[in-house]
């Protein structure tokens, strides 16, 4: 969708009441015929528009796709996705995030699109990024924090997800995987990948990458024991628009918070209580080791408490962690 036909759609979606051609004409700086053209392109994009003789248009039907139009109205917050930009399809949202950030984007930009052709997770691995179903978005910050702070935000994020998640619906039970998933009956329902560009003392920008499995039916079958969705686990559509404003309104607080303190120390008792890990046996891949033990704990600069079959306690910053079997399973 180009810039102004979004922008037409912006501005039908603000307000129940009907616009006139000749008030959208005059606001745009455009004529009646370009106004005809751009209702006619949101109608062919799905969007239910009617057309009423000596009234103008009103905008009656949305398409449920995570656009700015139809993600502001759910917006409580005061910066972030206030800019939301929309790909049909594109490699990697990151990616794009990332080239505007250079460009001097503000804080709070998002990019979110409907499908991904070349969507990244951690460790190299890719994100299946379907058409329709799910969200798949990138969040631009710009804290001004030294880097070292800077991987302390997918913890974050992961709290503010999991409140968005419970706001949606109390019989979830969602939980956090330490240091970047949200799983749901011990399957994967969303990932977080932050990339950031720094210096030591400084931190330029930080992308938040975000996947979220929504309305998905189907997994590809390499995935189905280890994925979800939202759809899987509830048998019921979500509306994807919605559930991003909820996330971006959870986030907006607790990042301001963050920004605060020196850690993550205020939403520590949250992350216990919602660990998955927690009090488990696990077992760590690092790139170039493996360390296991039980986790006791997170400590308040977001590394995992690992306390070894020595009993000594360390603590692990990065990794993908396995949970062993339960003596008892
Ligand atoms: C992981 O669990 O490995 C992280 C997955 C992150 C996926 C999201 S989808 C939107 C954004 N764009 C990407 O290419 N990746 C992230």
């Amino acid at each position: 969708m180009n810039d102004l036909t979004a922008r037409i759609l912006n501005r039908l979606s603000t307000g129940d009441d009907f616009l006139s051609g000749e008030s959208l004409c005059h606001e745009f700086g455009i004529t009646r015929s370009a106004v005809w053209k751009h209702i006619g392109l949101l109608r062919a994009e799905g969007y239910q528009i009617d057309a009423v003789t000596g009234r103008g248009y009103h905008l009656s039907g949305l398409t449920g796709r995570p656009v700015e139009a139809e993600v502001l109205p759910f917006l409580t917050g005061r910066r972030f996705g206030k800019k939301i930009h929309y790909h049909a399809v594109t490699a990697s949202t990151n990616l794009l995030a990332k080239a505007l950030a250079v460009e001097g984007a503000p804080e709070g930009t998002v990019v979110v699109a409907d499908s991904q052709s070349g969507g990244r997770g951690r460790m190299g691995r890719i994100w299946v990024s379907p058409p329709g179903v799910n969200l798949y978005y990138s969040l631009i910050l710009r804290p001004e924090v030294p880097s070292i702070r800077v991987p302390q935000l997918t913890l974050l994020v992961a709290v503010a997800i999991h409140q968005a998640l419970l706001a949606l619906s109390s019989e979830l039970a969602p939980m956090i995987k330490w240091p970047n998933d949200i799983l749901v009956n011990e399957k994967k329902l969303c990932g977080v990948l932050c990339e950031m560009q720094s210096e030591p003392e400084m931190t330029h920008f930080v992308v938040v990458g975000t996947g979220i499995n929504v309305n998905q039916a189907e997994m590809p079958p390499e995935l189905r024991e280890s994925a979800t969705s939202l759809f899987l686990e509830k048998e019921q559509l979500f509306s994807r628009p919605e559930l991003l404003a909820s996330v971006l309104n959870h986030f907006e607080p607790l990042y301001d918070e963050w920004l605060l303190q020196d850690d993550l120390g205020f939403i520590l008792p949250y992350l216990e209580k919602f660990s998955l890990l927690q009090s488990r046996d696990v077992s760590i891949d690092q790139r170039n080791r493996n360390l296991s033990g039980t986790v006791t704990g997170i400590a308040r600069g977001g590394e995992l408490k690992l306390e070894g079959e020595d009993g000594q306690t360390i603590l692990v910053s990065s990794g993908e962690a396995h949970l062993q079997k339960k003596s008892d399973e």
